[in-house]
């Protein structure tokens, strides 16, 4: 069968999804995306959301074997922000047009950090009801692996969505990328627990790190499905300096090797919109990091959110989970109208004042009630 074939498949088989991670040619990447792209603007519209991002600690419990502000590495000066700092950019985010906010940071799971999170997330909805935002600010946390009790705490302080990514649906890799008391088990509970509870689940996967295949990723893919995720947020590995997997920097700093790997990030959305259609999918920073117009491209490939950085330009470099972060030195109105442009050179319209649901989400919804 041709690419165009299989493109007009209505279901794509486990070896379809195989076969269009592993495109190579201009043509057939064309198609693939020109495919998501429509099945794209068909199920979501044509808005790009955005999510104003706050990395509001780095302080981490974990000690995942790729990400820079693990707990072992001590080169990191480790902080917090304030609570007058988190909700004074919380309140601009909402002043400037952001209908919604990811409040992330390394994981915890002590009760001084539960009450941070809690209070955060207290504070920014009640401070920022409005006109334009009659339920406040949408509040999406990303704050690693908590209990169900927690969860519902968080859930009714009034965060309405959750991103916990799984990193890698096969039990042995996640298990290569993490030491042995991270659990993948432990994760897909996790997982479980945030869909009993009623948030929109969020969860993702790291693409082209060490001994993962296009046969991983399909099932990553089908992993999502099964899991009746809403949202994804995938982006390629980039070495980190300070990390164990920094052993394998040689092959990961070759400039061909990153090429391919940010190509295959980009498949890997348009492979995840064509299958799961009414999801909503990040943009991610890692892939400008790899890329200066790397969250355009992505924009093209199916993708629908952007998450734009609004941490204090400060502590920036302190959340480095990856090397070659991008607007370590800017600052977040300068980053808002960066994106605004970035957004409309792609032809897209910014939802500005909007939460931006899970099309995906809502419409199981619809068919629930
Ligand atoms: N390269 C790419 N992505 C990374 N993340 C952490 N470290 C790296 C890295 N070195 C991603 C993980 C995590 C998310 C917050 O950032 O997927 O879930």
């Amino acid at each position: 069968m041709t690419t165009e074939e299989i493109l007009q498949k209505p279901e794509l088989e486990h070896s379809d999804l195989i076969y269009l991670l592993g495109l190579t040619s201009k043509e057939d990447t064309n198609l693939l995306k020109e495919l998501a792209y429509n099945i794209m603007i068909k199920n979501c519209g044509e808005q790009v959301y955005l999510r104003g991002l706050i990395e509001f600690s780095n302080y981490c419990v974990n000690d995942c074997y790729y990400c820079g502000i693990r707990k072992s590495n001590k080169n990191v000066e480790r902080y917090t922000l304030s609570e007058e700092e988190i909700i004074n950019s919380a309140k601009w985010c909402a002043d400037s047009g952001y209908g919604s906010i990811v409040l992330q940071s390394g994981e915890r799971s002590d009760d001084k950090f539960i009450e941070l999170v809690l209070n955060l997330v207290k504070s920014i909805k009640s401070s920022t009801i409005s006109e334009k935002l009659p339920d406040g600010l949408g509040i999406t946390l990303c704050v690693g692996e908590q209990t169900e009790d927690t969860y519902r705490r968080f859930y009714d302080a009034g965060a309405h969505r959750y991103l916990l990514r799984i990193e890698s649906s096969s039990k042995d890799l996640y298990q290569q990328l993490h030491p042995e008391y991270q659990s993948w088990e432990k994760r897909v509970e996790c997982l479980k627990s945030l869909k009993r509870i009623g948030f929109q689940v969020g969860t993702g996967v790291m693409i082209g790190f060490p001994n993962q295949t296009y046969e991983h990723l399909a099932n990553d893919i089908k992993f999502f499905r099964d899991m009746d995720i809403d949202m994804i947020g995938m982006g390629p590995y980039i070495v980190h300096n300070q990390t164990p997997m920094y052993e394998y920097s040689e092959i990961y700093n070759d400039k061909q090797k990153k090429q391919e790997i940010y190509q295959l990030a980009l498949r890997m959305i348009a492979v995840t919109r064509i299958y799961l259609k009414d999801v909503n999918i990040a943009s991610t920073t890692a892939l400008q990091a790899m890329y200066a117009m790397g969250r355009e491209a992505g924009l093209m490939f199916g993708a629908n959110v952007i998450m734009p950085l609004l941490t204090p330009t400060d502590v920036r470099e302190q959340y480095q989970l990856y090397e070659g972060k991008p607007c370590l030195d800017e600052f977040s109105s300068d980053c808002f109208e960066c994106i605004q442009h970035r957004i409309e050179s792609t032809g897209r319209k910014v939802g500005l004042d909007l939460w931006g649901d899970s099309k995906h989400f809502v419409n199981k919804s619809v068919t629930i009630s």
